[in-house]
């Protein structure tokens, strides 16, 4: 039986204050939030599912999550309590490296695009299970402080845990959380308050009729990998936690911030009735201009911040639909199903909006080339089968387990090239790392550089700068400037600066990014970082 579309109200999640007031000051506070195993209503026709859900009770657990609201240079503490029963929900594959306690379910919860201390980074080896009562290696503390001494804007949180993280988050363990600066963002006048700057947090997701989460849990290399798969593509479209919702809009500005938190699929996003996307914002920080587009890519973890003026609309109706090949970009075409996203219904006479786009956003530090202190090279390989069937994926040919490589000195720029020698995109996110694109370049005879590459593990040696003579493609607009995550197409490297601090007046650490245990860096198709596209990042002074 289909789900029928649009029938369910889109949700908002319960926002939560990430401060106090103190005397009509801000000051910092101290939330709890837990991870409860609860029923969820994906939809009006399909029965209750089985997730794990944040929340501050059990109650109010959402998936996604709370929004969790901050205020720039406030700090946010929160204990991450993990409530979760003996047994996952989903099956998962010790054959990968993975936490793997003796009882519970191992979570740890990363702020994604944070900028803040290793011991509150949430370290895929810092997982703790229910009651903390079996711990990852390298865990530390309950309490995570997270600073927001950093640009604002759309950041998420979600489960990191070593070889679990694809299924804790298919499992529901996802929210959004926004830092807010209101001295720079009021000016603005883009909309804002709860009713017209909403968090879209979009996701897919297969169900069986009684409504369970379906993933699969027979991989398709099985002797190798019992359960492991490349990539888990769901043919439900999820947004604030229902299939295909709709909205009831006014014809005047919203503003979105659209999270894509599927574990491998992109969106390709557009409107059936024209409508466009007027970019504000990625993922780690405003645009100094905005940028208007009939089209909106979104990688997995990739955040878009646009404004949609509903009063521009041409019919009453507004269907957001998407067509990314999955995977991206060489996969199968979108159909009818996972095409579709959510509709928009456009009500009422044309308001009064006195908010506004205006031609000047918020001005960073331009990515300055010159500023790199180092160049490293970053090789994306997947390996195969005789029969051509992926089994792992690794970043410069190394395993997680391998010993960091790369030492950033902190406070600094650097500059890498990413070359991906496979043929998918694969949108690697740096934690930490503020990271801006500054050109893409074609590589030709890839297969002899591959060859190479695999055997040397030496971009010089294998002449990179012979290869990377192809075609050459500037970074969109709305991709230029400081994000955290970029996609790096296939057959192409990569050149983007990433830089180890705050881009704040004031560019330095308010604390220690050296401390053990260090951060990580890895592709964020989940399937992808699990098996085991990640590598240690580890500062130095
Ligand atoms: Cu969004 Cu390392 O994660
Ligand atoms: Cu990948």
């Amino acid at each position: 039986s289909r789900m029928k579309m649009f029938v369910d109200e889109l949700p908002d999640m319960p926002r939560v204050q990430g401060f106090d007031f103190k005397n009509g000051v801000p000051v910092s506070k101290s939330l709890t939030i837990g991870m409860f195993q609860k029923k969820w209503k994906f939809h009006r026709d399909l029965p209750p599912t089985t997730v794990f859900a944040y929340g501050t009770s059990q109650k109010t657990a959402t998936v996604p999550g709370p929004t969790i609201e901050a205020l720039d240079n406030v700090e946010t503490s929160v204990t991450w309590k993990n409530h979760l029963p003996s047994k996952h929900i989903l099956p998962w594959d010790p054959t990968i490296p993975a936490a793997i306690p003796k009882k519970g379910v191992p979570t740890v919860v990363h702020l994604h695009g944070g900028i803040n201390e290793p011991s509150s980074d949430g370290h895929s080896n810092s997982w703790f299970t229910a009651g903390f009562k079996e711990r990852g290696p390298t865990w530390t503390r309950k309490k995570y402080r997270y600073r927001n001494a950093q640009h604002p804007g759309t950041l998420w949180y979600h489960d990191h845990a070593m070889g679990l993280t694809r299924v804790n988050l298919l499992a529901g363990l996802i929210g959004a959380y926004i830092v807010r600066h209101p001295e720079v963002e009021v000016p603005l006048g883009l909309p804002h308050g709860d009713e017209f700057d909403r968090p879209l947090v979009v996701f897919d997701r297969s169900f069986r009729t009684d409504g369970s989460i379906y993933m699969n849990s027979t991989g398709n290399n099985p002797s190798i990998h019992p359960q492991w798969q490349p990539e888990y593509f769901g043919d439900a479209i999820i947004v604030n936690g229902k299939a295909w919702p709709r909205m009831t809009v006014r014809r005047r500005k919203y503003r979105f911030r659209i999270i894509n938190a599927s574990n491998a699929r992109f969106f390709r996003f557009f409107f059936s009735n024209g409508l466009r996307f007027i970019h504000v914002g990625s993922d780690s920080s405003y645009l100094s201009r905005p940028v208007t587009t009939n089209k909106l890519l979104l990688a997995p973890s990739e955040i878009a911040h646009v404004i949609i003026d509903f009063s521009t609309s041409t019919s009453d109706v507004a269907i957001l639909a998407n067509d990314a090949p999955y995977p991206y970009p060489d996969g199968d075409p979108t159909d009818e199903i996972n095409g579709k996203v959510m509709k928009f219904e456009i009500t009422g006479e044309r308001v009064v909006d006195t908010s506004r786009v205006p031609a000047k956003l918020i001005a960073y530090p331009n990515p300055d080339v010159s500023s790199a202190s180092t160049t490293r090279y970053i090789a994306m390989y997947e390996y195969t089968t005789p029969e051509d069937e992926p089994t792992h994926l690794y970043l410069n040919g190394k395993s997680y387990d391998d010993p960091a490589t790369e030492f950033p000195r902190s406070g600094t720029t650097e500059i890498w090239n990413v070359i991906n020698l496979t043929d998918d995109n694969h949108p690697l996110h740096v934690h930490l790392g503020l990271v801006a694109a500054l050109e893409q370049t074609e590589l030709v005879d890839r297969d002899k550089l591959t060859d190479c590459m695999k055997k040397e593990n030496d971009a010089i040696k294998c002449q990179l700068s012979k290869h990377a003579r192809g075609e050459r493609l500037t970074v969109p607009a709305q991709e230029r400037g400081w994000k955290n995550v970029f996609k790096m197409r296939p057959g192409y490297v990569t050149k983007i600066l990433v830089r180890f601090s705050l881009i704040h007046s004031n560019a330095s650490y308010p604390f220690d990014a050296t401390e053990e245990p260090g951060y990580v860096y890895h592709c964020h198709i989940l399937d992808h970082e699990d098996n085991v596209m990640m590598r240690p990042l580890k500062l130095i002074s």
